[in-house]
């Protein structure tokens, strides 16, 4: 939905004297600086998917809300482009851009703004003003963001009644009144305290699962980017060092530098029964024969088989002993071997809703995909590893 390609921005020099220090053939970083400008966004390339949560995550300064406002040319960039819905934003006209930044992509920041002498309602309102609509339409479609936001009934009052949080809802209110494809939010939750601030990432993710706009969401605080981002890019001085998903960079980290951030990060929380599942060792299909699936077990170590249907979900677990019986009385297929000591996860659980059911049975947890179907196990050491060990041991094992 929105594709930026190698979008830069120099502050600070002409555009000549910028597009010459870029130019230079080593380090374009000192080659702005020298010529006295600042290189605050250099060469990022990225796309964000319709409906995506897509954080952008780095410390103060290292060029964040720089490339967010080169999304909507709030800010034009020096060198590269962004597409819109495959339009390129730098060809657009004064009036297309009015569209897209109005009407488009709506923006919340760390301060609101808010009016202090209109009511909540009127400054939810405020940007379907600018566009026109009529009054009694505007206060409806107030009413209906408030709603969404958890404050109906709450239209009358003034932001100074309102505690912080609750004005940023005011604040994240208005700009869902004008029912933006895009939602850019640059840190909206900083000022928060740590409860409120989690209040409102909740919120967010619960309007996010009913509504499904594109969010882009920038923050410094990789538990927040963990937390609500399906994708995470992570900048620095200017640059791309990291993007993936919240497990990747946990498991995988791409520098020292993310691997600095990573560890401050609560992994039980982040890390999911997906990332840390292995191959299922031993396993066998329902129609099988009892003596070759023996077989298969008893070199493997293991203490039990998972036994699954045609359709790939677990039938259940065969241990020696019930296989032993089958093979002793010449049976056919596993049917009549299969027991329910086992204990599966759907692979998004995180860590800390899983392990405790690690080691508890004959055979590892199983990891169930959307279907149902067996995707892997965790053995116990996968658990104690993961949590244990620093994220590159956790890789080795990958
Ligand atoms: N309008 C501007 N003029 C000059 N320098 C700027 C301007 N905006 C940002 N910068 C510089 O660009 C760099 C990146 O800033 P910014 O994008 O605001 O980072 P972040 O949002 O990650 O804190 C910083 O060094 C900042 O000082
Ligand atoms: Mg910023």
């Amino acid at each position: 939905m929105i594709e930026a390609r190698n979008l830069t921005k120099v502050f600070d020099l002409s555009p000549a004297r910028a597009q010459r220090a870029l130019d230079a053939a080593d380090d374009r970083a000192a080659a702005v600086r020298a010529a006295g400008g600042v290189l605050a966004v250099d060469d990022v390339s990225f796309s964000v998917e319709r409906g995506e949560l897509f954080v952008i995550m780095g410390l103060s300064g290292s060029g964040k809300s720089t490339v967010i406002r080169m999304i909507n040319r709030l800010v034009a960039p020096t060198a590269g482009n962004v597409a819109y819905d495959g339009a390129d934003v730098g060809a657009m006209t004064t009036r297309q851009l009015r569209e897209l930044r109005n009407r488009r992509v709506g923006m919340v920041f760390q301060h609101f703004a808010l009016f202090p002498h209109r009511t909540v309602r009127d400054n939810a309102a405020y940007g379907l003003k600018a566009r026109g609509v009529p009054k009694r339409e505007r206060l409806a479609r107030a009413d209906r963001a408030l709603e969404q936001v958890g404050l109906a009934q709450r239209g009358d009052a003034y932001p100074g009644e309102f505690s912080g949080g609750m004005q940023q809802r005011v604040g994240l209110a208005r700009a869902l009144t004008t029912d933006p494809d895009v939602l850019i939010m640059d840190e909206p939750f900083s000022a928060l305290d740590p409860l409120t601030r989690r209040s409102m990432q909740d919120q967010l993710l619960e309007l996010q699962r009913e509504f499904r706009k594109t969010i882009i969401f920038v923050t410094h605080d990789l538990n927040e980017a963990m937390r609500i981002g399906d994708r995470i890019m992570v900048m620095r001085n200017g640059r791309i060092v990291q993007l993936g998903t919240g497990p990747e960079i946990i498991s995988e980290p791409a520098d020292d530098y993310v691997r600095d951030f990573v560890s401050d990060v609560d992994r039980t929380r982040v890390l999911t029964a997906a990332t840390v599942m292995e191959p299922a060792w031993v396993t066998a299909a329902l129609d099988e024969d009892p003596a070759p699936v023996l077989a298969r077990l008893e070199d493997s170590l293991g203490r039990g088989v998972y036994v699954t249907a045609p359709d790939g979900t677990i039938a259940g677990v065969a241990t020696s002993g019930p296989l032993s019986a089958a093979v002793a009385e010449r049976r056919t297929g596993l049917a009549d071997c299969l027991g329910g000591d086992y204990a599966a996860v759907p692979d998004d659980t995180p860590l800390v809703g899983f392990c405790h059911l690690a080691g508890r049975h004959a055979v590892p947890l199983a990891v169930v995909d959307r279907g149902k179907r067996l995707v892997g196990v965790v053995p116990r050491t996968r658990v104690l590893d993961a949590i244990a060990s620093a994220p590159e041991d956790v890789n080795a094992h990958a």
